[in-house]
């Protein structure tokens, strides 16, 4: 415990950064029963594909639907496109980066995002793409000049922070373009405030007003927040992908950081299209199991992001244990698809092992499924990823944060499972 002033607070905070007063013992890890993915709701197993397909996989994307993160609006809204830059000597020659912006809908003041996408060069046919959100704008996942800079809220701080100039490429170390450019993938992104802006404003901003009734003012309590209306986003750049004639859209990766990997989870288990779905230390909501109650917890969570989940999430604060589903059946949801999962040493608020065991529980619906899933039973250890199965997994060593050695396995297990050359 360190004894830390922040403004003119006295907080303590447990070594390693680690919000205080929150479960970080193995030992303090109450019992805890799973739901079993493959058992229906009234009792009867789930044994063939074909059940799993047609009868248990509906039932759990509405159990999460109505209880975790809300309904996503079925209505579709028309995408207006205008292409902003294209550079097809961009990155030294190496790569194309191309900028579009995406309305939401017809109306001239529409909510819009913009799509920042590197195509590798002299590469022949249709490449693969990496897919994420990005935190800080699109601005700052390179240095490059010509990268718009987001008119959108940023920081979860202050309701009206704006991006600079001077966040330009601050973000870049989670973004090596230039090395993934290099193994023959495309990278295309958007932030993720230009979707929603991430505070609770009763959901007044960002694209949740697009699809209320006359008269709703917020969305129901199993409708969406911010985490389904981040989801609902990547479809939308899905969408655009489908046109991109660079990208073979049969082989995108969804991938995301955070709150940003409990998005990317939700989208990958709604949307079929995403061929892998990538978690990184997406922690409670994410991977993690809520059960284990370690690190983070479904009454903090929801306290202090209440506008993330919908308002049913909010009956299971400090109520694990009644909740329908737990984060191995959202995991599942992905299933036949390729899953990984990876964690860090010093992230313990998102519950490394909960998060391996969350995979760990997905693996019998990959076997139903006729896939090999995870081939291992214990967690790896440190930077000794498993990318063989049809669930991969790697804990490496250091912070919250997305790394090259992260981008490097996820680049493997993705060569792995398109049945690319690899390095
Ligand atoms: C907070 C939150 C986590 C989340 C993280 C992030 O730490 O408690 O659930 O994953 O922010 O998105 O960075």
């Amino acid at each position: 415990m360190r004894l830390c002033l922040i403004g003119a607070v006295l907080v303590f905070v447990p070594l390693g950064g680690q919000p205080a007063g929150f479960n970080y013992d193995e030992a303090k890890v109450p019992q805890y029963t799973l739901p079993d993915p493959l058992v229906m709701a009234d009792g009867t197993a789930v044994t063939t594909a074909a059940m799993w397909k047609k009868q248990r996989r509906p039932e759990i994307l509405e159990l999460f639907a109505e209880n975790v993160y809300g309904h996503t609006p079925k209505a579709k809204i028309r995408l207006r496109t205008e292409v902003l830059e294209i550079d097809k000597t961009a990155h030294g020659g190496t790569a194309t980066r191309k900028q579009v912006r995406v309305w939401f809908g017809p109306a001239a003041d529409a909510p819009y995002m913009d799509l920042l996408m590197y195509f590798p060069n002299g590469v022949k046919g249709k490449v693969p793409a990496f897919l994420g959100l990005n935190f800080g704008g699109n601005h700052t996942v390179q240095p490059d000049a010509e990268i718009r800079v987001t008119k959108s809220w940023v920081s979860n701080k202050a309701a009206d922070f704006k991006a600079s100039e001077k966040d330009r490429g601050a973000g870049q170390s989670r973004w090596p373009v230039d090395a993934v450019l290099k193994r023959g993938y495309a990278v295309v992104t958007a932030y993720y405030g230009d979707i929603d802006p991430d505070f609770d404003d009763g959901f007044k901003n960002g694209v949740q007003p697009l699809f209320y009734r006359a008269g709703q003012t917020k969305p129901e309590a199993n409708e969406w927040g911010s985490l389904g209306a981040w989801a609902w986003g990547l479809s939308r750049a899905m969408d655009m992908l489908e046109k991109e004639k660079e990208i073979d859209a049969s082989k995108v990766v969804l991938h995301g950081h955070s709150r940003l990997g409990k998005a990317a989870l939700w989208a990958g288990a709604q949307d079929e299209r995403f061929a892998i779905v990538i978690s990184n230390d997406s922690g409670e909501g994410g991977a993690a199991l809520a059960r284990r109650k370690f690190g983070e917890t479904t009454a903090r969570i929801n306290t202090s992001f209440p506008h993330w989940f919908d308002g049913n999430f909010k009956k299971y604060n400090e109520k694990e244990d009644s909740l329908p589903v737990d984060q191995h059946m959202l995991l599942a949801l992905i299933a036949p698809r390729p899953l990984y999962v990876n964690s860090a040493v010093e992230d313990a608020w998102a519950d490394p092992k909960g998060e391996f065991l969350g995979a760990l529980g997905a693996d019998p619906v990959y076997r139903l499924l006729g896939t090999p899933g995870l081939l291992v039973k214990e967690q790896p250890a440190v930077e000794k990823p498993t990318i063989d199965g049809t669930i991969g997994y790697h804990i490496r060593q250091g912070k919250h944060d997305v790394t090259g050695y992260d981008w490097e396995q996820w680049m493997n297990f993705a060569d792995r499972h398109f049945h690319r050359a690899g390095k």
